[in-house]
């Protein structure tokens, strides 16, 4: 009862504004809030959340002067930068008038911001709250990503062509070219944005969306490098199942077309919520889906096909080929999708969202990654964890074909299903009773009632 009454009640969350962030924060303040915390979300106008699909939760809008975001061009990168730029001012103002009006019962413990929105940190300094930085990418990707700042500085990056494929020292299972290079800037300016986003400088502690039994040793090597406590409380979305947050409507209808499809046979095709292809990548898709025999759901993403306006797009005569053997939505309830018995295989980009998803869901994976931390998760699951196998050439429909036939119906598939099946059970031992997400989420706690 005094432990309830002490309890510093209410934690301010800045999650980064794309669905792949907004996802692993929103769940964390469901997990945190059912450990009798409340929560304030302080978001962007841009991609705001629906505060109905979270009743429990405030909201505290930022005003926003952004130029319009244009999500086609993809220039995510220079948007967060701009972001971080724009709304520090902001944050403080808004998170000052907050503390004003605070009752003693209703004090805020911390802010925990995503691992991109730096200007909380400096907010909360000033303000003289404690801080704790979400990381929602996986630990590997994190050790890559100071990895380019050492190698840049050793002159080993840029690297040449003949170099891409060499294993670098220290980074095993990753090749050069599986370094989470951006697409969309400058390797100077990626350098300059790195350093500042790997930099914790005041924060007292680390979440971390991953799992000790995935990222054991890579964790290790981090925690040992770094001077504040690391929690990897992972994977949130198995832990805060219930919530949704969805920017775009999820269609449901699939899960009815599922429901009549035999078991392991489907398999599911989608590539998040930014990577984007162009017409001739998604002919090569859909004749490789239809030429494997195989039933598919397929997500195509309004705004993810450069210079059109989707379904239209799908070649001539797919449709009728295929028939009733596939199903096509807009954007799917993935989370249901991966947890449903007909699924038998991911067709991915390899988020580290849909990563986690597929390993709680014991699905093998074919890997397609676009860029960025993609490549490292690709590398993982197929060298690392084993559970999927990777198209590295140009998207050509007689090799997502064999893929496919590789992943669902020969004895390969299998045995990486066996494996999915096994990484599903430790996932799920970890967050149980003793468990070391558990137990790592229970010293989290220890600490924001600390503060
Ligand atoms: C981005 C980056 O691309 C990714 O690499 C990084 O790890 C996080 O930020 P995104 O590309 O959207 O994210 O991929 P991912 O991390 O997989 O997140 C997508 C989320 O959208 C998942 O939680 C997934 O369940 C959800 N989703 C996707 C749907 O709910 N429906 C869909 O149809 C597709």
């Amino acid at each position: 009862m005094e432990r309830q009454q002490m309890r510093p009640l209410r934690l301010v969350l800045v999650p980064c504004p794309f669905q792949g962030h907004i996802n692993p924060m929103l769940q964390l303040g469901t997990i945190l809030h059912s450990k009798g915390f409340s929560i304030t979300v302080a978001h962007t106008q841009f991609n705001s959340p629906n505060p109905s699909a979270h009743p429990d939760f405030s909201f505290l809008p930022l005003p926003d002067t952004l130029p319009d975001h244009n999500s086609s061009t993809g220039d995510l990168v220079a948007f967060v930068w701009e972001l971080n730029a724009n709304y520090k001012a902001r944050f403080h103002e808004c998170l000052a008038q907050v503390m004003e009006q605070q009752g003693l019962e209703d004090r805020i413990a911390c802010v925990i911001y995503d691992e991109v929105m730096c200007f909380s940190e400096a907010v909360a300094m000033e303000l003289k709250l404690p801080s704790i930085v979400l990381r929602t990418a996986s630990a590997a990707t994190f050790l890559a990503r100071t990895s380019i700042l050492q190698l840049k500085a050793e002159g080993y990056i840029p690297f040449p062509e003949s170099m891409s494929q060499d294993l670098i020292p220290e980074l095993y299972p990753l090749r050069f070219k599986d370094l989470p290079f951006s697409v969309f800037v400058t390797l100077e300016d990626l350098v300059q944005q790195l350093s500042t986003f790997t930099n914790i400088r005041t924060s007292s502690a680390i979440i971390w969306n991953t799992i000790d039994s995935l990222e054991k040793s890579t964790l290790a090597k981090i925690q040992q490098q770094c001077q504040v406590p690391i929690f990897p409380i992972g994977p949130l979305h198995e832990i805060a199942s219930a919530s949704s947050s969805s920017l775009l409507e999820e269609d449901s209808s699939c899960l009815a077309w599922l429901d009549k499809q035999s078991y392991n046979s489907v398999i599911y095709v989608s590539f998040g919520s930014v990577a984007f292809m162009d017409m001739k990548e998604l002919a090569e898709i859909a004749w490789g889906l239809a030429n494997s025999q195989q039933p598919f759901l397929w997500v195509v993403r309004p705004g993810s096909i450069r210079g059109s306006e989707l379904i239209e797009v799908l070649p001539k005569g797919f449709k009728e080929t295929t028939g009733e053997r596939g199903y096509i939505v807009k954007w799917a309830p993935q989370k249901e999708v991966l947890a449903h018995d007909a699924v038998g295989g991911f067709f991915s980009h390899c988020g580290w969202n849909s990563t986690l998803e597929s390993i709680c869901g014991g699905i093998p994976m074919i890997c397609r990654p676009c860029f960025s931390d993609q490549r490292v998760n690709a590398r993982y699951i197929s060298q690392v964890w084993m559970v999927g196998l990777e198209l590295e050439n140009e998207l050509q429909r007689g090799e997502i074909e064999r893929a496919i036939r590789r992943l669902m119906v020969e004895k390969e598939g299998k045995e990486m299903r066996e494996r999915a099946k096994i990484l599903k059970e430790k996932v799920e031992l970890s967050i149980g009773e003793g468990g070391s997400s558990k137990n790592s989420l229970n010293e989290l706690i220890e600490i924001i009632m600390s503060f």
